[in-house]
């Protein structure tokens, strides 16, 4: 019953399964190795921590981006005019242009949309509409937002004053 060629081919069944294992083992193994390069990205960059700012530009970043609704709602147009007083050395709001384009009813007005106003090229080819968020973004930082702008205004830092200059703008109506 139990010859030679029987317990030969048992124990080479059982080397061969072993092998097997062994290989499924390094297979998965080395793949188990190779595998954090290609989709581990995060757990890399935790391992060591340099500190490039990184973070911190993406809290400013996030500072840069309020939820402008919000800050809508609770903006005052009075204290609005009084920071319009930084726009008017060029911009009037009684339908006539200056050193830059009136801006009744600027706020829902197409961007670069005065008739006869000669618009800068950044400007004629920024598109879209002077929504609430576009002119706050604009505001802060014109030539950062418009690289180009003919507009020679260094932004208005302080969220609130935007607001409120924004909710200013839009009670002029158009
Ligand atoms: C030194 C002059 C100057 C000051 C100050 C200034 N602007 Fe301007 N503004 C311009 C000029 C010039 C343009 C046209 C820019 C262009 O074509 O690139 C412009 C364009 C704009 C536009 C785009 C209008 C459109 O028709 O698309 C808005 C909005 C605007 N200004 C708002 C303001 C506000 C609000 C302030 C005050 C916080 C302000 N600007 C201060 C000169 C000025």
């Amino acid at each position: 019953m139990f010859d030679t060629m029987t317990v030969t081919k048992a124990g080479g069944a059982l080397c061969g399964a072993f092998l097997i294992f062994l290989l499924g083992k390094w297979a998965a193994e080395s793949l188990y190795h190779t595998a954090p390069p290609s989709h581990g990205g995060e757990e890399v960059a935790q391992a060591y921590t340099i500190d490039t700012g990184a973070d911190e530009a993406e809290d400013v970043a996030a500072e840069e981006e309020p939820d402008v609704a919000t800050m809508m709602a609770s903006a005052e147009p009075a204290a609005g005019e009084k920071v319009f007083a930084k726009c008017k050395a060029c911009h009037k709001i009684d339908g006539n242009n200056a050193t830059g384009p009136h801006l009744d009813g600027v706020v829902g007005r197409a961007v670069a949309s005065v008739e006869g106003f000669g618009y800068s090229e950044a400007m004629k080819s920024f598109g879209g509409d002077w929504t609430p968020e576009a002119l706050f973004a604009f505001l802060g930082n014109p030539k950062g937002v418009m690289p180009g702008t003919k507009m020679a205004f260094a932004g208005l830092p302080k969220l609130e004053d935007r607001a409120n200059l924004i909710i200013y703008l839009q009670s002029l109506g158009g």
